[in-house]
């Protein structure tokens, strides 16, 4: 038997998230800059130093992988990551093998990804109005987030929409986007902005979750759920419509007790936590220690710097506990 990771606080790190590339084909306001200075591809972990690290901690224990970037479908070569991947649920020693992307690149990749064991996706959607898409990712355009999810769709992948509440510019769309989510079968999740990357101009964006949670029950009846998926999420279902409903809360209820997760970048660094920059480079370890002891040694020294949880706060008037780093640099 393998000693499970533990962290000081007592927690067992059983989620591994793999930032695959921190390139995306968006430029969402709240993510990145309009100008971002990408990462030279000398820097980038081959996607055979990706599979050592990811199955370095599939072997620790590890059972949950999420594949996340900037936009993982836009990494060349990726899908045979995910091939590769597939290996570790066939043998039973992940329990899941998933990703959450911007849908852009999903028409193309849908049912190679349903090949691979994938059965559940996060698709990153704030709008459903054609014009605030491309305002808030400033490159996209929503139809082809459609078609990528009609095409998941059809390849039988259940999709969860993550959908990042910000005043003033969804508040309107609440109830469309339940409704919509509702029609067409998907789960929803709405998260609070964090105070990450580029500030400016962003102060007034917050909406806190328990104002949203607020307005859901003038209309329905909001009835919490105690089912975790692993994640941070806490979930409610409305029950007039039958429709599952999370909140991620970093701000006004911060689930850091109960974290599980660790984040691995495309460079090979591993992140403790999203808010803080607690970090080990696995990257060094891996190119000059070719055994697999040395790096379960570094992966197991790593998860003693795991901090208690993130700083973040954030009203009206200030910003606390702020991140410089972008959410593409550790996959959000
Ligand atoms: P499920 O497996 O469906 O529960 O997903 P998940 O919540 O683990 O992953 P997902 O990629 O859908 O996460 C959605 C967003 O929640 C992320 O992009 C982050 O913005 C936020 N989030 C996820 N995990 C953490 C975390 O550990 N800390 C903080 N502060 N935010 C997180
Ligand atoms: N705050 C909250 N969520 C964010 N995401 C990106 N930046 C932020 C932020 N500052 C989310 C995206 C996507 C996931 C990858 O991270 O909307 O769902
Ligand atoms: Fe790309 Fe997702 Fe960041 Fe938007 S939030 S820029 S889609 S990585």
């Amino acid at each position: 038997m393998i000693q499970p990771l533990i962290d000081p606080f007592d927690r067992a790190i059983s989620y591994l998230r793999v930032s695959v590339t921190d390139r995306c084909d968006f430029r969402c306001l709240y993510c990145m800059s309009e100008q971002m200075n990408f990462l030279p591809k000398v820097e980038l972990l081959t996607l055979e130093e990706l599979d050592r690290l990811s199955s370095a901690f599939v072997s620790l224990g590890v059972r949950k992988l999420r594949i996340t970037g900037g936009e993982p479908l836009v990494r060349r070569g990726i899908m045979s990551f995910f091939r590769a991947m597939s290996r570790h649920l066939d043998s039973g020693a992940l329990d899941e093998l998933t990703l959450t992307t911007n849908g852009s690149q999903l028409a193309k990749h849908a049912a190679e990804l349903a090949a691979c064991g994938v059965r559940r996706i996060n698709v990153s959607l704030d709008t459903l109005d054609d014009a605030k898409f491309t305002h808030i990712t400033r490159w996209g355009r929503l139809s082809q987030v459609m078609e990528g999810l009609k095409a998941a769709k059809d390849a039988g992948l259940k999709i969860k929409i993550n959908t990042v509440a910000l005043k003033g510019f969804n508040e309107d769309e609440l109830f469309t986007l339940v409704d919509w989510c509702n029609a067409e079968g998907f789960e929803l999740t709405f998260i609070e902005v964090m105070p990450m990357g580029d500030m400016e101009g962003r102060l007034d964006q917050y909406w806190p979750l328990r104002d949203l949670r607020a307005r859901l029950a003038e209309r329905y009846t909001v009835i919490p759920l105690a089912e975790r998926t692993g994640g941070p999420a806490r979930y409610v279902r409305l029950g007039e419509i039958d429709q599952k409903v999370g909140f991620i809360t970093p701000l006004t209820h911060n689930f850091c007790e109960s974290c599980n997760r660790v984040r691995l970048t495309c460079t090979g660094e591993l992140y403790m936590c999203l808010g803080q920059e607690d970090r080990a480079d696995l990257r060094e370890v891996m190119r000059n220690d070719p055994t697999e002891a040395g790096l379960a040694a570094a992966i197991r020294d790593a998860i003693k710097l795991k901090p208690k949880g993130h700083d973040f706060d954030y009203d009206r008037q200030t910003v606390a506990g702020q991140m410089p780093r972008h959410m593409s640099h550790t996959g959000g």
